[in-house]
């Protein structure tokens, strides 16, 4: 069993390497930005609220967040480990975080750190298109086999909302301001592991692979 947080600036690559690492240690993949996007999908008055936020890059507050986290964690599927993704992303949650794992007898494992350059990081999300079943593309350096079509599921391909140049700036002020703190955090508690998030799916993902075994 193993419980771990994959933190990482937006476009870093946390969702793509979410899903892998998920399916080699069969454990959920609980991303709250999935999660929100799912809410506004099908039009819950949470998923309307966390939309004006969402779409011009800004964060979603915290009482919210802890909310949903809280909620989730608390499902029997998380017995066998968990993987979160996006989540935390302050401060605040990050202490929220500490103490539902405590009420629940869990303990986080490792916390890692996907580590991209800004300038890759807005190609990343500029060219990405998403599938509705969770997979992850990107125009340049990782397209699908048939255009607009996802490998998995055969799904209609889209460009999310916040992938819009303004949004990407938005989301990276947010980051440098509310999340990055976390990587002193983590450290502080012994748990950071940064792996370098350049170079190919497949090589980061050995990577996290050998940090989490
Ligand atoms: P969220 O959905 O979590 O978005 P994010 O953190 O901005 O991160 P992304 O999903 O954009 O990037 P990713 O790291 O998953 O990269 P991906 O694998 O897709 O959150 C969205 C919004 O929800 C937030 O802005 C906020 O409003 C709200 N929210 C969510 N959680 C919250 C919280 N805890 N508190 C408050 N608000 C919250 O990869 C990106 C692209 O790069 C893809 O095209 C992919 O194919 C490509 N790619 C990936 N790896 C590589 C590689 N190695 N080489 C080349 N291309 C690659
Ligand atoms: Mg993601």
């Amino acid at each position: 069993m193993v419980n771990i947080v994959l933190l990482g600036a937006p476009g870093a690559g946390k969702g793509t390497q979410a899903m892998k690492i998920s399916q080699l240690y069969n454990i959920p993949h609980i991303s709250t930005g999935d999660i929100l996007r799912d809410n506004l999908e099908r039009g819950t008055q949470l998923g309307l609220e966390a939309k004006k936020f969402m779409d011009r890059g800004a964060l979603v507050p915290d009482s919210v967040l802890i909310g949903i986290v809280k909620d989730r964690l608390s499902e029997p599927d998380t017995d066998k480990g968990l993987l979160l993704d996006g989540f935390p992303r302050t401060i605040p949650q990050a202490e929220a975080l500490w103490d539902i794992m405590d009420q629940i007898g869990k303990k986080l494992d490792a916390v890692i750190d996907i580590e991209v350059p800004d300038e890759v990081l807005v190609k990343r999300l500029a060219g990405r298109r998403m599938c509705r079943c969770g997979a992850s593309y990107h125009v340049i350096f990782s397209p699908p086999e048939v255009e607009g079509k996802c490998d998995h599921c055969g799904g209609e391909l889209y460009q999310r909302d916040d992938d819009a140049e303004n949004a990407i700036k938005t989301r990276l002020v947010y980051y440098y301001g509310q999340t990055y703190p976390l990587i002193d955090y983590y450290g502080e508690k012994g748990l950071l592991r940064p792996v370098n998030g350049t170079g190919s799916v497949d090589d980061i993902f050995n990577k996290i692979s050998s940090v989490i075994e």
